[in-house]
This record gives structure tokens, C-alpha cells and sequence, in this order.
């Protein structure tokens, strides 16, 4: 097996099913991780799609196939690859007959069928069927599984548990296939492959023999001395625990929306109010107002669960709340929009959406706000143009124009800061005004001009609309600025 390393033929084999942002950053993080001499503990095979070719060989050569934050990736990932040699990419799935464990970092998709109302959704598991089938017609009896795919509650016994049993029957194979959940909790950001090796992990087995597993091998790659693993009674557990953590937030953020457009209306600055909230230690995670929700996890995953509600346990009540929150925060990038509406009309104006990724210092663009934003944007008459430090393209929106972040901008009628970049946050005043044109509207959707810079814009020019900032309204009035 050319994918296997000759030197680490003594090693337990760990393959991990997926090679995307989790997978690639566990796979990393468990070929990385060593015993006390320093030695690795595991050989690493990365499994992806056959159609990810050139993510392999980039792989292979150490080469990260995405931008990172995180500065000790990508010398991590050549540590692995190069140096100890037991890091490679593959798409020969015969590899996972070798395999002692198998992490699964595949997606699982639920798509919203109607804009407005969530109650219409698909669920998209055929592919992650057919990747348990292929598991099932190759491992081993004694092979770990261990789904860290967000799936819908119940999911690892009621799906992954008899498509597996099924093709064990096929083999003859007798004894019931090894399962655990556990879910990552993987931030991306400066720290992303620490936010898998130095933080808290929940997971729960099938059956004893499973859960103690997992637990040896969670307990090898996670600094389980200070982050010690915590064990759920059962696979539903762990999977419930994880939607309910995304959801948690949804629905936090989703809250502070109808307090932003009201707070607006009062002439209140909300996040120095929010500030003052926050003091209480109670009260210290309250969210901020923004521009919007993105990402792969907070947009969907408590649909996951009201799949699983309706389709495994007949819950009459369902999530209403959490479905409703997800609903509202899907509308936030057009508050934004609305804004600028109130103060300028659209119509062929050249427009700057200042940041896409859905995250602070990311490159990440799955279901940013950003789209949202654009999409509409360009229906009511605008022409958008974008700008990100960490995208040279945008994948969702092929057809959008890049400009830098300088000179060139002083062509835009409109700048929407839209993500919380540092390069956004850094630029000075007497910057912002050199870039943009007299009478631009710089508009703020995440507390990234503070009221200095606000006063200095003004005071040159500039119009100034914040999101969750009533009080420039206040400031207008002070500088003489006339109303819009
Ligand atoms: N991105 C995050 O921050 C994050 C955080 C926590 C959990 N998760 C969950 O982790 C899972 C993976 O997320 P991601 O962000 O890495 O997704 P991703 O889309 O970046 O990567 C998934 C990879 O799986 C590959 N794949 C699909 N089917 C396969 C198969 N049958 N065999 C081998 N490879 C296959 C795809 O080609 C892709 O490269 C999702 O369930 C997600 O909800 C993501």
C-alpha cells in the first residue's frame, strides 16, 4: 500500500474521511501528535473525493490547499508530511482496510428550500450514506469510526449504525461496528489547529467498548490534562450537544437584531451599551450588532435538528425558536442594505463591500452575509465591487470585481465595512479619507470606525452610517452636518 509509509507499517493506521477545513486540520493535529521521546504515534492517510486531485498533490507536498490564519499549519502540516513522513492524501479508498480508526470530516447538508420560511428544508444525506456504505465494505471489525460530522441527532444509530451492520452482514462479519460521536469545536482563526489540540471535547461511544476507544484516542491527540474529555451517555447526546451549542448562538445573535433597528430609531449607540451589559459576568457573552451570519455551522445546523425532531422523534413542538432564529439572521445583511437606502439612493452607484469572508481574519466565503448582501445589492441598482486581504477570488460569486484596499477606492460611492479584518480596523482616519471620494458613504456594520474616526469623517466630507450606531445621528448634529 504505496499510501503507507514504510517506516510507520508498526504504527496504528488512522485515516480521516474528508480533507476539508476539519479534516485536513485533525488529520494534521493527529499526525502531529507524539509519545514522550517525541516520536509520532500515528500513520495519517487523508481519504477525499477523487475529484480533489490537485488538493492532494498539494497536500503531499506539504502545501496548505487553503489560506490559514493559523502561521503553524501549513509548517505543521510539511513537519508531517516531509520530515516524519507519515502525513499523506490519497483518494484510494482500499486504505481504510488498514485503518484502526477512522475519523469522518465529510459534510452532511441541509438545504433551505424557501428564503423566508425554514420549515421547508431538504436534508442531502446521500453522500454521506454512500461514504458509511464504503466504510462498512472495508473496514476492519475492530475499527474505530468516529463521526465528527455535524449530523442530525440520533443520526449515528439510527443511519451510520445499520448501514454499517449492513455491509459487516454482507462480510460475514459477526460483531457489532465500532461507532463514536465527538464533535469539533475547531475555530478558525489564529489558532485553528490548538482550538482542536488544546480545547474541550465531548464524545460518547455506542457501546463501552467504542466509548473507551474513543477516549484513548481522543486522550492522544488532546491535551486531556487540561482539557479534560467529557463523556456523554450515548451517540444522541453528543450530537444534540453539539447543535444546541450552535444554536445557543443563533439564537443570541438573532436576538440583538430587533434591539439593533430599535436602538437605531432611540439615536443609541448599542455596542457601548452592550458594554455596559457585558460587565456582568452573567451577561458577558451577550452578542453585538452586526452585519450578518456566515459560515458552514450557525446558518444550518439547527435545521439539522428539527430534521431529527420531525423525522425521528415525532416531536409535535419542534424548534421554533432556533428555526426563527435562523431565519433572522439570514435577513441582517439587508438592514444593512436598508440603511444605506434610507440615507442615498442605489441607483447605479459604484459600491464596496469591504471584507466577504463570514469571519474576521478568515478566508472563508461559505454562506457569508456578504452574498446576501451583493446579490440584493445588485438587484436595487448597485454596481458592487469587493474587496477581502485573504480572497483573491470568491467562489460563490464568480462573476464579482476585486479592488484593492487604497487609491482605488476613491471611485466608490459607498464603502461597507462588512467584516471585522484588522486591515479595516488599523487604517487611520487621515487613511480613510485619503482613499475615498468626497461625499462617499462609509458605512459601518461592525463597530470597526469608533466615534473618533466617525467625527473625523464627517468633519471631511464623508457620510457615516453604522449599524447598531444611532448616535451618529447625535454626532451629525453637533458637526452641523445636514440631515439625510
Ligand atoms: N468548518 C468548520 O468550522 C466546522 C466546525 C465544526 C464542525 N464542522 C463540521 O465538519 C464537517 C466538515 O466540514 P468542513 O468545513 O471540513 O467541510 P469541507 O466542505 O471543507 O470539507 C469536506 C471534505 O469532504 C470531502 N468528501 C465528501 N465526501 C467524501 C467521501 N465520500 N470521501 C472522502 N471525502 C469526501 C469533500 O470533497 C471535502 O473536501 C461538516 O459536517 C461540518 O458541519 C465544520
Amino acid at each position: 500500500m504505496s499510501d503507507i509509509q514504510p517506516g510507520f507499517k508498526n504504527r496504528p493506521l488512522v485515516c480521516v474521511q474528508g480533507l476539508g477545513f476539519v479534516g485536513l486540520a485533525m488529520a494534521t493535529v493527529i499526525a502531529n501528535a507524539c509519545d514522550r521521546q517525541g516520536v509520532p504515534l500515528y500513520q495519517v492517510v487523508g481519504v477525499d473525493l477523487p475529484n480533489n486531485r490537485e488538493r492532494f498533490e498539494l497536500i503531499n507536498q506539504g502545501i496548505l490547499p487553503f489560506k490559514s490564519e493559523d502561521l503553524s499549519f501549513e509548517p505543521k502540516l510539511k513537519q508531517a508530511v516531509l520530515i516524519n513522513k507519515n502525513l499523506r492524501a490519497t483518494c484510494d479508498e482500499a486504505v481504510y482496510e488498514q485503518a484502526q480508526v477512522v475519523v469522518v470530516d465529510i459534510p452532511l447538508d441541509i438545504e433551505k428550500l424557501s428564503p423566508v420560511d425554514y420549515s421547508h428544508y431538504a436534508l442531502n444525506a446521500a453522500g454521506f450514506k454512500s461514504a458509511m456504505r464504503t466504510l462498512g465494505q472495508k473496514i476492519s471489525c475492530d475499527c474505530l469510526v468516529i463521526i465528527e460530522t455535524t449530523v442530525p441527532p440520533g443520526f449515528c444509530s439510527k443511519v451510520v449504525k445499520p448501514i454499517l451492520e449492513q455491509e459487516f452482514k454482507a462480510r460475514q462479519i459477526a460483531s457489532c461496528p465500532q461507532i463514536a460521536h465527538s464533535y469539533e469545536r475547531v475555530m478558525p482563526g489564529r489558532d485553528y489547529l490548538k482550538s482542536i489540540s488544546n480545547y474541550f471535547r465531548t464524545f460518547a461511544g455506542n457501546d463501552a467498548v467504542s466509548a473507551k476507544k474513543a477516549r484513548e484516542f481522543l486522550s492522544s491527540i488532546i491535551k486531556v490534562e487540561e482539557f479534560p474529555l467529557r463523556e456523554e451517555t450515548g451517540t444522541e447526546a453528543s450530537e444534540l450537544a453539539k447543535i444546541l451549542e450552535n444554536s445557543y448562538r443563533a439564537v443570541n445573535i438573532a436576538l440583538i437584531y430587533e434591539w439593533t433597528l430599535l436602538a437605531e430609531k432611540m439615536g443609541i449607540n448599542l455596542f457601548s451599551v452592550i458594554e455596559g451589559i457585558k460587565v456582568r459576568s452573567t451577561h458577558n457573552n451577550i452578542m453585538k450588532p452586526g452585519f450578518g451570519v456566515g459560515g458552514y455551522c450557525l446558518t444550518k445546523d439547527s435545521l439539522l435538528a428539527l430534521w431529527s425532531a420531525d423525522n425521528f422523534y415525532a416531536s409535535a413542538y419542534g424548534l421554533p425558536f432556533s428555526k426563527q432564529a435562523l431565519e433572522i439572521n439570514d435577513k441582517m445583511p439587508l438592514h444593512a442594505l436598508d440603511l444605506i437606502a434610507e440615507a442615498t439612493s442605489l441607483d447605479n452607484k459604484k459600491l464596496a463591500i469591504l471584507g466577504i469572508s463570514y469571519r474576521e481574519d478568515v478566508g472563508d466565503t461559505r454562506f457569508s452575509p456578504a452574498e446576501i448582501f451583493y446579490r440584493e445589492a445588485e438587484k436595487r441598482g448597485a454596481k458592487c465591487f469587493v474587496n477581502d486581504p485573504y480572497l483573491d477570488n470568491w467562489k460563490e460569486v464568480p462573476e464579482a470585481q476585486f479592488i484593492a484596499f487604497d487609491e482605488g477606492l476613491s471611485q466608490m460611492d459607498i464603502l461597507v465595512f462588512a467584516t471585522r479584518h484588522n486591515l479595516y480596523l488599523e487604517a487611520g482616519k487621515e487613511y480613510l479619507v485619503q482613499i475615498s471620494k468626497s461625499q462617499a458613504f462609509l458605512v459601518d456594520t461592525f463597530d470597526i470606525l469608533d466615534d473618533d474616526k466617525i467625527k473625523f469623517l464627517l468633519a471631511h466630507d464623508r457620510e457615516v452610517i453604522g449599524v447598531g450606531k444611532g448616535h451618529i445621528k447625535k454626532l451629525r448634529q453637533e458637526l452641523n452636518c445636514p440631515e439625510f
